[in-house]
């Protein structure tokens, strides 16, 4: 692979092989995977880091002292370490595995939130959250008395923060998502961040759709709370992420309680070990933990910055062919600036899931529905929506089959 900034179709090529999964026949077509904001497909080598911890060093971690364990211990804490160099984590200490991004965020709320919210406190969130963020801070409005509030969006699906100063007034806690997986909006954190400090707020943010796709600094963002998952960025389900700041995680009580999060246990009463111990009872996903490292050492050195560029580039080129699909109509902004590639669009009087299904017996898989954003959904008033999202795997000539799949569908339901 070159190390130019973007990847040329020769890159692409070499890459599209490394995923075995992208080679197979769909519907009697070649599978185009334009699902990835859902789920991304695997490169080999995460596949193969999955079976050889089976086959060659299977042992429960931070337990035993011969050798299988020591050996899977050794991996596991040396994927913390890579997941903290990849966001830039001042310490692996502030890396806290969990099984993906909805979990991450439940943690913080049950565990900052119940101890830290009063009645009347408030949580400023946006329109544009996936339940993983909404639903939560419901739950911990309900148990505290806190006070939700929304950020809203303009014609084109980003933030409106004429009002933020004063729209910060009495929140302690602001979540939000750093890139929408419905709209493809990408949000300016670092400054939300900053003003969100400068109001006495947390700054808690959902890098489900961001961490994947774009480099993500959490010192420069200078942010609280960073939660994602391994599924959506090369690894295996089952592996997520919690990052937070050390002086935070430090004062959180623990989330769950059982083996490993303990230092002395009596009848009645525990001691909790330091974090991130503390926050990950029982057994942790071992492998897939390892495989997440490998994703990582996979994600980086195809780099960050390239695949931001190369969907970039993908997403501008669809957003130019989808105009010409009579009736369609494309939700979020229409230019790439701060923008990623999760493209959302209805196409006139044709259900979301007749496209979604007619684009599938074209070997093209995209989602269809609600993305998990029913309040979204309810504000750009469509009941569902149908979703490309593109990966650093996707080409222009899937674009293109894209385009005329629903030219084809337009004149089969139209
Ligand atoms: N959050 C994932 C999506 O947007 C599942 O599809």
């Amino acid at each position: 692979m070159t190390s130019s900034m973007t990847l040329d179709q020769f890159d692409i090529l070499a890459l599209r092989r490394e995923f075995p999964i992208l080679s197979q026949p769909m519907n009697g077509k070649t599978l185009a995977f334009l699902d990835s904001a859902a789920s991304s497909q695997k490169p080999r080598r995460v596949i193969d880091c999955l079976e050889d911890y089976y086959r060659r060093y299977n042992a429960n971690v931070h337990r035993g002292v011969y050798r299988l364990s020591e050996e899977a211990t050794f991996a596991f804490e040396r994927a913390r370490g890579k997941v903290a160099r990849f966001i830039n984590a001042r310490s692996q200490r502030e890396v806290v595995f969990v099984r993906n991004t909805t979990e991450a965020i439940n943690l913080v709320a049950r565990s900052w939130g119940d101890v830290n919210l009063r009645e009347g406190d408030r949580i400023l969130l946006s329109v544009m959250e996936h339940h993983s963020n909404l639903v939560p801070w419901q739950m911990l409005a309900q148990r505290t008395g806190a006070k939700l509030e929304f950020l809203s969006l303009d014609g084109e699906g980003r933030l409106v923060l004429d009002h933020l100063d004063a729209q910060l007034q009495g929140v302690r806690l602001v979540a939000l998502t750093q890139q929408s997986n419905v709209l493809g909006t990408i949000n300016p954190v670092a400054e939300i961040a900053r003003r969100a400090h400068a109001a006495g707020a947390l700054i808690l943010v959902d890098g489900a759709q961001s961490v994947p796709h774009m480099p993500v600094d959490v010192q420069a963002l200078d942010i609280d709370f960073l939660a994602f998952s391994g599924h959506k960025m090369c690894a295996p389900t089952g592996i997520g992420v919690l990052w937070g700041r050390r002086a935070l995680l430090e004062q959180m009580p623990p989330f769950l309680g059982g083996g490993s999060m303990i230092k002395v246990v009596s009848l009645h009463e525990s001691s909790y070990a330091d974090v991130p111990a503390r926050f990950e009872a029982g057994t942790p996903a071992i492998a897939e933990a390892i495989a997440l490292g490998e994703a990582v050492d996979f994600l980086q050195e195809v780099g960050m910055a390239r695949i931001y560029a190369h969907e970039r580039e993908l997403l501008g080129y669809a957003i130019d062919r989808l105009a010409g699909v009579e009736g369609l109509t494309i939700y979020g902004p229409q230019t790439t600036e701060m923008r990623g590639g999760a493209l959302s669009f209805t196409l006139e009087d044709v259900h979301p899931h007749d496209v979604a299904a007619a684009l599938d017996s074209e070997g093209i898989a995209v989602r269809a529905g609600h993305h998990c954003t029913q309040p979204l959904h309810a504000h750009l008033n469509v009941p569902a929506t149908t979703r490309a999202s593109f990966y650093l795997y996707n080409t222009a000539e899937e674009v293109d089959r894209l385009v005329a799949a629903l030219d084809k569908a337009r004149n089969l339901f139209g």
